[in-house]
């Protein structure tokens, strides 16, 4: 029996495979390596020991992934596969919605048929979409206010759905908060292709001189320092929710949504600070503008998931930046092309 593991050699997915591999899981990774690269297999051989089973397939070619449904005996899936990139979704809604949407249809066709009927998906906050308090809990409104967002948005309906027409499925829903940092080996960690959109990718970069100084986007914010305020979560903390998540879903039919998330919120200009101490190096800054579509604040109330999945984050700031800083010294340039 095999867990798939979609969108597996991405960055939040590899560090999932890790911890899957480390208690004994037998992993079978999809991924087409759109936002990946191939490496991250042997990365992950080199911390575990074991290497996953891969398939280089896409989600949108259903009897591509057929193959991998055929061809093991898939028991549950956790599925990360998609486009994330916020800004880039609102310059190719189409490309976003069918990517997102269609590749989930076509793995949900497969699951169907083939008896898989656990599953947990990678969900975000930003379905709160602009949230009238915090810390957000689960049952806060839902909107959101791009189309990568609402790609989120209309998955956890799907889901809903599905566990509605078919009552065998057991889906845990997981909303993260801003997941950073790295493997604590230095091995894997997160790659992104061209210039950074979120905030630590680009201050790690600026830390190690790839560029001039960060962009603050607002210091007018109703925040104590005035710079927007998240809940950043240690990927490594998040990767063992997914194993926790999984068992519910494994118990527990029907659908639920957690959020995924420390609970603390740190201002830009706090994270500034924790990733020179942590790096030891200086990290430059300039105030600009606010960025178009960002809120004050925004962090987690993580209770329900660790009343009824048992998880909470163990890793602080602190580890964050240490972890990121190791990353990105021993992969100045990210992963190695193919
Ligand atoms: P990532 O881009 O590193 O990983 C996604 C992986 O999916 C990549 O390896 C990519 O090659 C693959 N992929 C994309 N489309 C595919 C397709 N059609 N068929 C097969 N493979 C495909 O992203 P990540 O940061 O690891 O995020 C994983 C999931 O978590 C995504 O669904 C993302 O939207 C969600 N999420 C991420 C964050 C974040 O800040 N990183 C926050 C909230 C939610
Ligand atoms: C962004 C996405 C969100 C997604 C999340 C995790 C937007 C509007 N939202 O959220 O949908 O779920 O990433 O992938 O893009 N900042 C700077 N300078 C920078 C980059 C960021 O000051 O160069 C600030 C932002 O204004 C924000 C904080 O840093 O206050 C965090 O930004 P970011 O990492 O992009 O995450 P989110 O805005 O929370």
């Amino acid at each position: 029996m095999s867990i798939l593991v979609t969108g597996g050699c991405g960055f939040i997915g590899s560090h999932t495979v890790v911890e899957l591999l480390s208690i004994g899981e037998d992993i079978v990774i999809l991924d087409n390596l759109s936002n990946s690269k191939e490496c991250v297999l042997d990365r992950i051989e080199t911390i575990t020991g074991k290497r996953p089973k891969f398939y280089k397939a896409d989600l949108l070619d259903i009897d591509e992934c057929e193959k991998v449904f055929k061809e093991n005996d898939i028991e549950s899936v956790i599925h990360f596969a998609g486009f994330k990139a916020v800004g880039e979704s609102v310059a190719k809604p189409m490309m976003y919605y069918h990517n997102n949407i269609t590749g989930t249809l076509n793995l949900c066709a497969l699951m169907s048929k083939y008896g898989a009927k656990t599953i947990v998906f990678s969900s975000s906050a930003t379905v709160y979409g602009m949230p009238k308090s915090v810390p957000i809990s689960e049952d806060f409104p839902l909107s959101t206010t791009n189309p990568y967002g609402e790609t989120k948005l209309m998955i956890e309906r799907i889901l809903s759905d599905i566990c509605v027409s078919d009552k065998e499925y057991g889906v845990s829903v997981l909303r993260y908060f801003n997941p950073i940092g790295a493997h604590e080996s230095g091995l894997i960690g997160e790659d992104p292709k061209g210039i950074p959109n979120n905030l630590l990718p680009y201050v790690s970069r600026v830390a190690a001189g790839i560029y001039e100084h960060l962009s603050v986007f607002g210091d007018d914010y109703d925040t104590p320092d005035g710079t927007g305020v998240r809940d950043y979560i240690h990927v490594v903390d998040l990767a063992k929710a997914h194993l926790c998540a999984l068992d519910y879903a494994r118990k527990n039919k029907g659908i639920d949504y957690f959020n995924v998330g420390t609970g603390n919120g740190y201002s830009v200009l706090e994270i500034v600070k924790a990733y020179e101490e942590a790096s030891g190096k200086p990290v430059k800054y300039k105030i600009s503008p606010r960025r178009p579509g960002d809120i004050a604040e925004c962090y987690a109330n993580p209770e329900k998931a660790y009343k009824l999945l048992g998880w909470k984050a163990e890793k602080g700031i602190e580890d964050m930046c240490r972890d990121l800083a190791r990353w990105q010294e021993g992969n100045p340039e990210g992963y190695p092309d193919n």
